[in-house]
């Protein structure tokens, strides 16, 4: 009988102990901010130029790449573990603190404000969000059913992915 406990409780301990080693070794949880890439050294550095910008800046542009960062560019990694989201790049040709968040607890700090990057016939992609610092005055909108009229958009393509993601576009728009 003691022998059977003994058993049981090694068993369990076994078992607690491998879903904790699994939890550790999960790639990585959290939260990225944009990072410069390569080559060229940023032109002066500055998340705050967005907001010392008096309309002369120059236009924002985001590019989307399914396979690789681009150099000189800012970018963020949409890292998702499934599928074929693991090399996905989000760039922006200057830093606005730019970051992507793949689990819930992150987009919940108040010095951001985040767009759900949803795609409903993925079950995946509900905690997934694009993050800028809540005073950035650039606004993000999320679509997953085309480009929207009057912003400014890109759309996210990767052709590995399952074609219901082939509509889906980040767009943007500056505020003064
Ligand atoms: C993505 O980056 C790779 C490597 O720099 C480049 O060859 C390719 O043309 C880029 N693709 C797009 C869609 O920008
Ligand atoms: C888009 O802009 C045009 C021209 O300014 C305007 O006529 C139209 O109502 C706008 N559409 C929306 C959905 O805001």
């Amino acid at each position: 009988m003691l022998l059977r406990l003994q058993a049981i409780i090694f068993i369990c301990s076994v078992v607690i102990w491998q879903s904790a080693s699994v939890e550790q070794s999960s790639p990585r949880t959290g939260i990225e901010v944009a990072k410069f890439y390569g080559g060229l050294s940023p032109r002066s550095s500055s998340r705050d130029q967005i907001d010392k910008q008096n309309g002369d800046f120059r236009p924002l542009q985001f590019r989307f790449n399914y396979s690789s960062h681009i150099n000189g560019w800012w970018c963020v990694k949409m890292y998702e573990g499934r599928g074929s989201w693991e090399d996905n790049y989000l760039c922006t040709n200057y830093d606005i603190g730019l970051s992507w968040s793949w689990t819930l607890q992150d987009v919940c700090m108040l010095s951001l404000k985040c767009v759900f990057t949803v795609e409903p016939s993925d079950a995946w992609w509900y905690d997934n969000a694009l993050c800028l610092p809540s005073n950035s005055k650039i606004e993000l909108v999320w679509s997953f059913c085309g480009p929207r009229e009057n912003l400014s958009c890109i759309q996210l393509y990767d052709p590995s992915s399952p074609s219901y993601f082939h509509d889906n576009y980040l767009c943007w728009r500056q505020t003064k």
